[in-house]
């Protein structure tokens, strides 16, 4: 019966935020849907549950020491498949017995499986944005060579992706990502230098994890968007634009040649997006609350304030230059997320340390898998050298201990 054969998927971090979401989505749809294989990278504890919950044929965890324990944990007459590292990664990622592999790892270690699932001839549903930001040119040249369908899980790019439909691009005129301003949208920039970790972890709308809630916070994860829309639809950037949306209801738009503006909407839930990328091209019945359009009251657009989010900024001249220089930014950005989330780095030092570290390091428009595994490293290397060496303006000393514990405890609560 059409519609009724079931997918085999596989999900890399399916301990995250999203990976639970996408297991809430299993759950709904089990004769939809089959879980073959789950990866993370510490969360033993958690994958334990899932293994015992959805029974998958391999698991991975990149941690050795994790996978040590979940071993011990499953015991000796436990047939399951258990992989670790890098390696362990690829395997989920190629599962012979999977057709689909939903990717929810956070960063850019996501590159690499991607590039192996595509290889085995598996649909993407993309989650992990960092892969197309780092190496947007390769996977969109890999995945046309192998004819695999890459499907966004974002909300914003999903929004895009369901208004385009059939749509002729020629007839699109530019595309509008709704980024909801994050919880310093008000906040007078003089302040932004002043705010912790715990304030940063506290998005007004969405439950994520840990990195991208601060990306949402500085703006880079609309950078990271504009990055991901560029090469998921072929669009260039001075046709991609960002609007400050509050609510969060509207997740996108694509405004035609004609002056017709189509946007996509519903509440701020995640199990949208990831059900619509698994169902593609049909739609199943709804995982969440359905949208009731009277309780929602005003709408509000206004323009993102790009001086006080430089990130934005950084974002739209990486993506214009291309080659090796979103990579850069986006190591540097991953160093510069965690160094704050422990305190070792104020707010506003973040786009500094982007900029400093992609300043420091060759410009290269020629990339290739090898020379972007090396361009990340050595920006992981510079930036981090950057932290510890103090660059940026301080945390205050007695802010950078309470807000390190806020942050921590913060972190487990976003991590659901
Ligand atoms: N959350 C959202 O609403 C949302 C929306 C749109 C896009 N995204 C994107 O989706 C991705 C995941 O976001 P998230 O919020 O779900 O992040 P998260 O809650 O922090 O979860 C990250 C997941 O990745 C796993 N992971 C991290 N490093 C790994 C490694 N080296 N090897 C294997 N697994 C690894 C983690 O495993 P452990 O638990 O073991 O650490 C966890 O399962 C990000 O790229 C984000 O930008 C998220």
């Amino acid at each position: 019966m059409i519609g009724r054969a079931s997918k085999k998927i596989s999900i890399l971090g399916s301990t995250g935020s999203i990976g639970r979401s996408t297991l809430d989505i299993v759950r709904n749809h089990p004769d939809r849907l089959k879980v073959v294989a789950l990866a993370a990278h510490n969360n033993w504890q958690e994958l334990l549950k899932q293994i015992e919950e959805f029974k998958p044929l391999m698991v991975a965890l990149y941690s050795e020491e994790a996978a040590e324990k979940l071993r011990y944990a499953l015991g000796p007459r436990s047939d399951l498949e258990l992989r670790t590292g890098m390696e362990g990664l690829l395997e989920v990622a190629s599962l012979a017995e999977a057709d689909t592999l939903l990717s929810a790892m956070v960063g850019s270690i996501g590159l690499q499986p991607v590039l192996e699932a595509i290889e085995a001839g598996k649909k993407i549903c993309l989650a992990n944005k960092e892969t197309l930001v780092v190496g947007g040119e390769l996977v969109m040249a890999a995945a046309q060579k192998c004819e695999i369908p890459i499907i966004p899980v974002d909300s914003e790019n999903s929004a895009i992706f369901q208004c385009l439909g059939e749509d002729d691009l020629r007839f699109v005129d530019r595309l509008i990502l709704t980024a909801s301003g994050g919880p310093f949208r008000e906040r007078p920039t003089t302040t932004l230098d002043t705010v912790t970790p715990a304030e940063a972890l506290r998005h007004p709308n969405w439950e994520m994890g840990g990195k991208i809630t601060i990306d949402s916070a500085t703006l880079m994860n609309k950078g990271l968007e504009v990055i991901e829309a560029h090469w998921l639809f072929n669009v260039d950037y001075d046709r991609i634009s960002v609007v400050v949306h509050p609510q969060s209801i509207v997740h996108s738009m694509i405004e035609f040649t004609d002056g017709s503006i189509l946007a996509q909407m519903g509440l701020p839930d995640m199990r949208l997006p990831i059900q619509y990328a698994l169902s593609f091209p049909e739609r199943w019945l709804a995982s969440c609350k359905r949208t009731d359009l009277t309780a929602l009251g005003m709408l509000n657009f206004e323009p993102p304030r790009f001086d006080a989010f430089p990130c934005l900024k950084l974002a739209y001249e990486a993506g214009r230059r291309g080659g090796n220089l979103p990579c850069l930014m986006n190591a540097a950005n991953e160093v510069a997320v965690d160094s704050f989330l422990k305190g070792r780095l104020s707010f506003s030092a973040i786009p500094k340390v982007i900029k400093e570290t992609t300043a420091r390091l060759p410009f290269s428009k020629k990339v290739s898998l090898a020379s972007l595994l090396a361009d990340d490293d050595s920006a992981r290397c510079e930036a981090t050298a950057m932290v510890n060496r103090g660059f940026g303006a301080e945390p205050p000393p007695t802010a950078a201990a309470s807000s390190q514990k806020e942050g921590a405890r913060a972190l487990s609560r976003h991590a659901k």
